[in-house]
């Protein structure tokens, strides 16, 4: 394929959308045509003329001239129909979608592999941070530890929101979706669910192994309140959602998305409001930090650009750790230093921790900061969604 053969179809128009075709309009050094845009809404007003778009998805897929299918949608569902259709009838896909690519990683790299074809998703994971090709490409030999980071833009807009400005959780939540960070269903981000997608994506190519997300536990901040802010600010700390990847040993491997203190001295503090930022830590490179929007209309556009680009001269992700097999098992056997504030001693006694307590705002509130297992966290993972208690990753080694 030539650069000026570029023929894409592009499903969705909203923030990614319109943030791609502006990129694409600004970037006079590449060539693509987007032949026709489909949506789902036909009493939208349009920015461009309503000629450009259509409302049937066959247009695009059952068109011989469109030699790439964008796809820019929020229904993960009706992604993964698309992205499917599309790969099996011999066409390359460009995605934005965590959610579709995680939870259906292996049937798709399988369907590349049958179909000859290519699927590519930098987007998908931290927006415009490039970590899906630098993982599949400078460390494809690496002998990688682990990788951790912020993954939502989001919540670290609500988080820096809440610790800088003391501005309430609602009030903040409603200014990240005002500005186009949050996905439609923002509890997809306050719950952690699409850090863990990311999370799933980048394991598959950092480690091989395509995880189902259902087996990866995941807290997120809904339930963090002024008192945990309070409390980390007064040690110095912040709080960020962080996911963590890594290996317990040499075959095996764990992760999950946590809450965690960073202090001022980690490359993590500073990343604040919609920036994500993603920490390696491998044996000969050492530790690299990689830092960069992590969401909006024109940051993920340009990534979105970028796999366009990519696709133009041939580019495929060959997924080589997972050629290289070197890690097959997955494991929850492993011990965290937590701070859990709670309400309820019954909760407590739950994780198996002593308490402490204090007052703040004529409350009293309740903490305490000890060792548990990620397996007792994830055999708790249901009841915690209903648990008035806030869990923070104090990222503290534990002794083995
Ligand atoms: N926003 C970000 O910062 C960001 C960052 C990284 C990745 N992503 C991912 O990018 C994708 C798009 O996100 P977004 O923020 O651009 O969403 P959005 O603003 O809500 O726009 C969604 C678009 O999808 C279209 N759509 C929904 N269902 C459709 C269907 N069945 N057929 C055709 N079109 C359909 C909508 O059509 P109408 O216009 O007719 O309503 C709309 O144009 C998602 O997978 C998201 O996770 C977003």
């Amino acid at each position: 394929m030539t650069r000026g053969k570029l023929k894409i179809g592009m499903f969705g128009y909203g923030c990614v959308g319109q943030g791609l075709h502006d990129v694409l309009n600004s970037s006079s050094g590449f060539k693509a045509d987007i032949v026709r845009i489909c949506v789902k809404d036909r009493t939208k007003k349009r920015r461009i003329p309503m000629s450009n778009f259509t409302f049937d998805k066959d247009d695009i897929l059952n068109d011989p001239s469109i030699n790439l299918v964008v796809e820019l949608i929020d229904d993960a569902d009706e992604a993964f129909r698309i992205v499917t259709t599309a790969l099996k009838s011999g066409k390359n896909v460009v995605s934005a979608n965590k959610v579709m690519v995680a939870k259906h990683f292996k049937e798709l790299v399988d369907l590349q592999n049958k179909h000859h074809v290519s699927l590519l998703y930098e987007a998908s994971a931290g927006a415009s941070i490039t970590i899906i090709r630098n993982l599949e490409e400078y460390y494809d030999n690496e002998l990688l530890h682990s990788l951790r980071g912020i993954l939502n833009g989001t919540t670290n807009y609500v988080l820096t929101k809440m610790h800088n400005e003391g501005i309430e959780y609602d009030v903040a939540l409603k200014e990240a979706q005002a500005k186009g960070f949050a996905e439609s269903d923002p509890t997809l981000d306050v719950e952690g669910w699409d850090a863990k997608y990311k999370l799933c994506i980048i394991t598959g190519h950092a480690y091989g192994l395509f995880l189902d997300p259902d087996e990866v536990f995941h807290y997120g901040i809904n339930r963090i309140s002024a008192f945990d802010i309070r409390y980390a600010k007064e040690k110095g700390l912040k709080i960020k959602l962080v996911p963590y990847v890594g290996k317990t040993c040499e075959n095996t491997i764990t992760s999950f998305v946590l809450p965690r203190f960073i202090s001022s001295d980690k490359y993590l503090y500073n990343v604040d409001n919609e920036y994500n930022g993603v920490i390696t830590e491998a044996a000969f490179a050492d530790k690299q930090f990689f830092s960069g929007k992590g969401a909006g209309g024109h940051a993920t556009g340009s990534a979105v650009l970028s796999d366009i680009s990519a696709n133009s001269y041939g580019y495929k992700y060959e997924y080589k750790k997972h050629q290289q097999g070197t890690v097959s098992n997955y494991t929850r056997n492993f011990k965290l230093e937590i701070y859990l504030r709670y309400s309820n001693e019954k909760d407590r006694k739950l994780f198996g921790l002593k308490d402490v307590s204090e007052y703040f705002s004529s409350k009293l509130y309740k903490y305490v900061i000890g060792v548990v297992n990620l397996e007792t966290l994830y055999s708790l993972r249901e009841q915690l969604r209903n648990m008035d208690v806030f869990i923070v990753n104090t990222g503290r080694k534990i002794n083995k």
